[in-house]
């Protein structure tokens, strides 16, 4: 029984309201023609005024409702809009809502017109004046504007299924439970309701009971046992689908389905714990923002962030920072088995009483809109990083508490010893340097030892790190990742952490890098991968990683010191060649990043036997002379151990070897000027087999090489998107670091591309989004560059046709 229809098409827009606009009479024929998602603003990638898409808008959409709906019941819901909104129906104002970040849903009975024109107006303010949170001060990140989710009507009986809330119980193992909470509108003695079950997209359903309206209370209760069910986890995400009818006899008055997952998670004093058993929380903050077009991206675009944490980044867990976000993406977070502790919306400040009331109301709608994912373990109900102010918070707490007790409450502090309101204690350890230890135990930041701790942000600030910044920064900023990693995972009574933050943002002029960027994100805006997203791939078991932190360009690093080089891998060990020649397998030191299972592995040899087998020198002497150089080119002459001293007085008295000669063995084994290039091979070796090779030579020539989301493109329930990541690469696929061309893009066919048509790789990395136009058929991407390289994408386009309007 699918009653649901889009409403995502053939609106009208406009950037300045006026309130003729949503009069019944007016000619929206100067407006501009577009489809939801819509930014209110297309923005350039950097470098822009924040003051672009702050305005008050106009979305105006005339359509006819069917004659049939004549008896029905018709429910609008308008899932974001950012970020308050005056709804008028008919000329008429028929709601309004407060927040940018959750959805609201308003009844049109008696307001539609059957079989005739109906008029939908939306006045959208995206100004950042308005007294709702996040709004009040400043906030590190852009809050852009427009009509940005999906909206839809609801067609249903006078009576209909309002709200469910399910919850399994597995208190009593083995026995299981599935408890389910249903408010049913206009509810009727006659009426009863039925659920059935079935694994997700398989099977036929099992009936699991039926039970008549509870007509005393707002709810009535169910509960049924259902034994034969796998339990939902990272690694197995079973997700099952539970119909519920409301019945009349034998008459189906209204259907739904939701999907969901039966799994115990809970926070205890020495962390978290899943189905009884224990995990360590690995996670990044996620913004829901992109490249020109903000928050306005379907649902392609929010699975793929889903799949980029999780399949990508191997991660278990994602902070929805700092707001809640898409369905798009909770839905696919509950599929894949990603873990998601999600928040109401704010930034550090807490305006006056209304403002407050605004936030509870905020608390409110999204533990209703969201209790029904599996995969939020927790609810983030303080502002992000506020003072305390325990009578706002105990307001948010137990609102939370009240719709969901099955759910912890948190908050994220960055201040230690808060009054501590909640369940588990989060917060923003920054404390990390580069020389500190990675973070503070626990004991020194929570005023309740007895309660769960996790740390909710670390590194971001702290070492801002562009794709295109030289090497030794931008391994300093993946190595920074692998310490606080290595100390959290050794302090058994942390829960885990969450690292900022996935992907670089656009953001406000007081923070970033002054070209309204943060350079925070393991990935850039694109979300290509920097350095450091290489430390989070490498703690996953599902594909092998194996990668090195330098390209091997001496001349990259000051003094053309080598410095330290980097392995990144899961992989049981990995054997290193310099022009063919074997010079070390390595494998995890038990000292280096102890906690961690597949920590950076330091290299600190170039040579290997080549000397004791190449030179004409004593045993002894070789070996010296090899651990000299080595020396050398990990900490540069400034800095020379003073072991490296005494070998080089031993070998001027002792071999009288001139320091020329030095210099030329230098040159020779390390510095590998001159002559033939030097190739170094890496082999990722995993039960005694290469699974995976990296080959570092000077380059010669340059691919572009297009990674692409999806080329089967789908006009659903509205337009689709596609993510093409762009990369220059050698000829051995490493990406080349400051390839920073420019391309054109050029489209042939039914897509169209967001943004410019001329973009730049930064650091080697870019990307181009492409957007399907309504009409479906073959398209093709061309991208070219300035050296004459191309590449074409294929796109086939399907329409779908859902149910709209
Ligand atoms: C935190 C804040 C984040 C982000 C981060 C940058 O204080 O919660 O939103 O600004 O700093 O490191």
């Amino acid at each position: 029984m699918n009653n649901r229809v889009y409403l995502n098409n053939g609106w009208e827009f406009s950037e300045n309201y006026s309130e003729e606009m949503t009069t019944v009479s007016f000619d929206a024929k100067n407006l501009t023609s577009v489809r939801l998602p819509h930014t209110c603003k297309e923005l350039p990638f950097h470098y822009f005024d924040e003051s672009l898409y702050q305005m008050v808008s106009l979305y105006r959409k005339e359509f006819k409702a069917p004659k049939e709906w004549q008896d029905k019941c018709i429910l609008l819901t308008l899932e974001g809009v950012a970020h308050e909104s005056e709804v008028f129906f008919n000329g008429e104002k028929i709601g309004e809502h407060h927040c940018g970040y959750t959805a609201f849903t308003i009844d049109l009975s008696g307001k539609i017109k059957c079989g005739e024109d109906n008029v939908l107006a939306v006045k959208v303010d995206s100004r950042e004046c308005n007294n709702i949170p996040p709004f009040g001060y400043v906030i590190d990140y852009m809050t852009y504007g427009g009509i940005y989710r999906d909206v839809y009507l609801e067609i249903k009986n006078p009576s209909y299924i309002k709200d469910i809330f399910l919850k399994s119980d597995l208190t009593k193992l083995p026995t299981k439970t599935l408890l389910a909470e249903v408010e049913i509108h206009n509810p009727k003695p006659e009426f009863s309701i039925v659920q059935y079950i079935r694994e997700k997209n398989a099977g036929e359903y099992m009936l699991l009971g039926t039970k008549s309206l509870d007509l005393e209370s707002n709810t009535t209760k169910l509960g049924h046992k259902v034994n034969d069910i796998t339990l939902w986890s990272p690694e197995n995400p079973t997700l099952y689908e539970i119909k519920t009818q409301l019945v009349k006899g034998e008459e189906i008055l209204d259907e739904v389905i939701h999907s969901f997952g039966f799994r115990k998670a809970e926070f205890q004093k020495d962390g978290f714990y899943l189905n009884g058993k224990k995990y360590k929380i690995r996670g990044l903050n996620r913004h829901q923002s992109y490249p020109y077009v903000g928050y306005a991206m379907p649902k392609s675009m929010q699975v793929m962030d889903a799949d980029v944490l999780k399949k990508e980044l191997g991660l278990n867990a994602v902070r929805t920072s700092h707001y809640p976000q898409s369905h798009d993406f909770l839905n696919r977070c509950d599929e894949i088995g990603l873990l998601v502790f999600t928040e109401i919306p704010g930034w550090q400040h807490i305006g006056d009483e209304k403002w407050q009331e605004q936030a509870v109301i905020n608390t409110e709608d999204m533990v209703k809109q969201y209790r029904n994912h599996t995969s939020i373990i927790l609810w983030g109900v303080r502002i992000n990083e506020s003072q305390d102010n325990d009578a706002f918070y105990e307001k948010t707490n137990e609102a939370a508490r009240r719709l969901d007790p099955t759910r912890p409450t948190a908050g994220v502090r960055a201040h230690k010893k808060s009054s501590l309101l909640e369940d588990v204690y989060t917060y923003n350890d920054f404390s990390h340097d580069g020389k500190a230890s990675g973070c503070e135990p626990k004991k020194n930041v929570t005023s309740n030892m007895e309660k769960a701790y996790f740390i909710s942000e670390y590194n971001g600030h702290m070492y801002p790190t562009k794709s295109f910044d030289w090497e030794e920064h931008r391994m300093e900023h993946a190595i920074r990742h692998a310490n606080v990693l290595n100390a959290v995972a050794g302090y058994e009574d942390i829960a885990g952490s969450f690292g900022w933050c996935m992907a670089d943002y656009n953001t406000h002029k007081d923070f970033g890098s002054g070209d309204r960027i943060c350079y925070h994100g393991v990935l850039d805006m694109f979300r290509n991968p920097k350095m450091a997203a290489d430390i989070y791939t490498c703690q996953q078991e599902e594909t092998v990683h194996l990668s090195i932190s330098s390209t091997m360009d001496i001349g990259e690093h000051p003094g053309c010191n080598r410095g330290n080089t980097w392995i990144f891998t899961n992989a049981d060990s990995v054997k290193m060649y310099k022009n063919d020649r074997f010079i070390k397998e390595y494998s995890k030191s038990a000292k280096e990043y102890e906690n961690l299972l597949h920590g950076p592995i330091l290299i600190d040899d170039y040579i290997g036997n080549a000397i004791k087998e190449g030179e004409n020198f004593a045993k002894k002497q070789a070996e010296e002379i090899t651990y000299a150089l080595n020396a050398t080119a990990l900490h540069g002459l400034s800095a020379l151990p003073k072991k490296v001293i005494w070998i080089a007085i031993k070998m001027m008295l002792v071999y009288h070897m001139k320091p020329t000669q030095a210099v030329a063995l230098y040159n020779k084994y390390i510095g590998d000027w001159g002559g033939t290039s030097t190739v170094y091979k890496f082999e990722a070796i995993k039960e005694g087999k290469v699974v995976k090779t990296v080959i570092k030579q000077p380059m010669t020539t340059v691919h572009l090489k297009a990674n692409v989301s999806h080329t089967e493109l789908c006009e659903d329930t509205t337009y689709d998107v596609a993510a093409v990541r762009i990369t220059a690469r050698d000829e051995f696929g490493n990406v080349l670091p400051f390839y920073q061309e420019p391309m054109v893009l050029e489209t042939e066919g039914p897509i169209e591309i967001l943004g410019s048509h001329i973009i730049a790789l930064k650091g080697g990395m870019g990307g181009v989004y492409v957007k399907t136009t309504g009409m479906d058929g073959n398209a093709v991407l061309i991208i070219k560059d300035a050296q004459g390289i191309q590449q074409k994408v294929e796109f086939s386009i399907k329409k779908n046709g859902c149910n709209e309007l």
